[in-house]
């Protein structure tokens, strides 16, 4: 049973959540260890994906339904263009190829790329029966190099994905990041964007030891981990080019009745449009 709620507020933290967050900064990462962090960053996520091979995310199956945009049936006339950026195994991008490929206009759909800082995440998105470079490019970049552009031209995408992917990045990386977007997308293009929020239950419960910077934390396996507040996700698409259309955290409850577990979650999902005039 899930109910989302959509907001723009901030959760209000209970007096036993405030004293989570204080005791957090009461032993935080080592510099040295957080800058070996930032230098392993790639090793990290590729051993990850050795780990949990292609288990760990679900598909995405939600993305047509908050984001219409997605839709083939949307579509007109010409083939339109999509980066996944973080793409991991495809989780977002084979589904949605999936239903495009069912339909027999899908020369109408999308022309997926997909790229993803772990070569090994790329590899497995290669071998996925439905890969096909009629389709799909999928290729191994760090997004927040000028990397990206090797592969696709500027100004030439109509859509750029990011689901739970910038939170995996150093917030000082966060501009570089929107600047490369900006500099694919057509004018007009959109960024979809979904991902932790500010006070996820994931964020409270880091024990101390495990926060690098505010809002910014290490996980046991050495991934790292960025919780959004609203308006500074805003901020950083407004200053860079980008119109924001959507922008709201959502709170889910994932009761699972049988089980007697429940799940508070808040993710940060919105869309930014590329100004025409910047
Ligand atoms: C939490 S996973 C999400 C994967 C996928 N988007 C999904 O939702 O299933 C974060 C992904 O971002 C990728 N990533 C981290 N830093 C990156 C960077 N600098 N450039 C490109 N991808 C990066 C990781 O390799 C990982 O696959």
């Amino acid at each position: 049973m899930e109910e989302d709620i959509f907001t723009t507020r901030t959760k209000e933290l209970s007096a036993d959540e405030l004293n989570k967050l204080e005791e957090q900064n009461k032993r935080l990462v080592p510099e040295f260890k957080a800058n070996k962090l930032e230098i392993d960053a790639q090793r990290h996520w590729d051993l990850f994906y050795k780990r949990n091979e292609t288990r760990f995310f679900k598909d995405r199956h939600w993305t047509t339904r908050e984001f219409q945009e997605l839709l083939a049936e949307e579509c007109t006339g010409e083939r339109r263009t999509l980066l996944e950026v973080g793409c991991g195994v495809g989780n977002l991008v084979f589904p949605l190829l999936e239903e495009q490929l069912k339909d027999q206009t899908s020369e109408q759909g999308f022309y997926f790329y997909a790229c993803d800082f772990s070569p090994r995440a790329v590899d497995f998105v290669r071998t996925n029966p439905l890969y096909d470079t009629k389709h799909i490019t999928a290729f191994q970049c760090d997004i927040t190099t000028q990397q990206v552009h090797e592969h696709i031209e500027a100004a030439s995408l109509d859509v750029c994905t990011m689901i739970f992917v910038l939170s995996a990045i150093h917030p000082d990386r966060f501009v570089d990041v929107v600047k490369n977007l900006w500099q694919l997308l057509k004018p007009g293009g959109l960024v979809l964007f979904r991902d932790y929020g500010l006070y996820d239950m994931a964020q409270l419960r880091f024990k101390p030891g495990h926060k690098i910077s505010e809002n910014f934390y290490m996980r046991q396996d050495g991934t790292r981990s960025y919780y959004f507040a609203q308006e500074e996700l805003a901020e950083i698409f407004n200053h860079n080019g980008f119109d924001v259309l959507d922008n709201n955290y959502v709170h889910r409850r994932t009761l699972n009745l049988k089980e007697g577990i429940d799940v508070p979650r808040i993710f940060l999902q919105a869309k930014f449009r590329k100004r025409s005039d910047s």
